[in-house]
């Protein structure tokens, strides 16, 4: 559940003169490579608490009806207190007010916590990329002590 600082906390659209907040980014995809990519085609929306940055969110406009959240990110210190959640929800409100309909959003088949929350605010299973972990980062990565292997691409219709 929030906690009592929760009302505290700012959601807004980083500016192109801004610091990119690299640090948390990299806390939910450990390629600086591949977020520099999708940077390129997005709006990085931040969760601010007394002017520090404690939440990230990437999203993606993929075409003209379907958008991703690409990154989405809590300063380990905040997380668990329902700001993920906060920043899901905002951008999906953007992704809506903003035309498109569809929204997906991707994670691994080992980041058990991230599919209980995504399916949780609505988000369904739509396809499996085989692999891609494996094909795309450089080193091995395990999660919860399942090797993260295969992409898993959730998404949710904001009509
Ligand atoms: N493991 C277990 N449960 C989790 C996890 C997890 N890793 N993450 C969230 N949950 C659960 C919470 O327990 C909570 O459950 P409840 O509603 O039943 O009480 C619910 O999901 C909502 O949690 P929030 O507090 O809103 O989530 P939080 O602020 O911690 O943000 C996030 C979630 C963004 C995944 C955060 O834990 C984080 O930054 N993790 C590291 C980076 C990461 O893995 N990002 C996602 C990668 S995929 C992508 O970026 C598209």
């Amino acid at each position: 559940m929030p906690d009592d600082h929760f009302n505290k906390i700012n959601i807004r659209a980083l500016d192109q003169n801004e610091t990119v907040p690299y640090n948390l980014l990299l806390l939910a995809d450990p390629s600086k490579a591949l977020i520099d990519v999708y940077l390129r085609n997005s709006i990085v929306y931040i969760a601010e608490q007394e002017n520090k940055t404690i939440g990230v969110c990437v999203l993606c406009s993929l075409n003209k009806v379907t958008a991703e959240i690409k990154n989405i990110a809590v300063a380990t210190a905040y997380q668990g207190k329902g700001i993920g959640t906060l920043l899901l929800n905002h951008a999906t409100a953007i992704a809506k007010e903003q035309g498109f309909r569809t929204l997906i959003i991707s994670t691994a088949n080992s980041s058990a916590g991230q599919l209980y929350l995504y399916q949780k605010l609505g988000f369904e299973m739509m396809e499996i990329r085989k692999n891609f972990f494996i094909d795309n980062y450089a080193e091995p990565i395990y999660e919860n002590g399942i090797r993260c292997k295969d992409m898993i691409m959730l998404s949710k219709s904001l009509k």
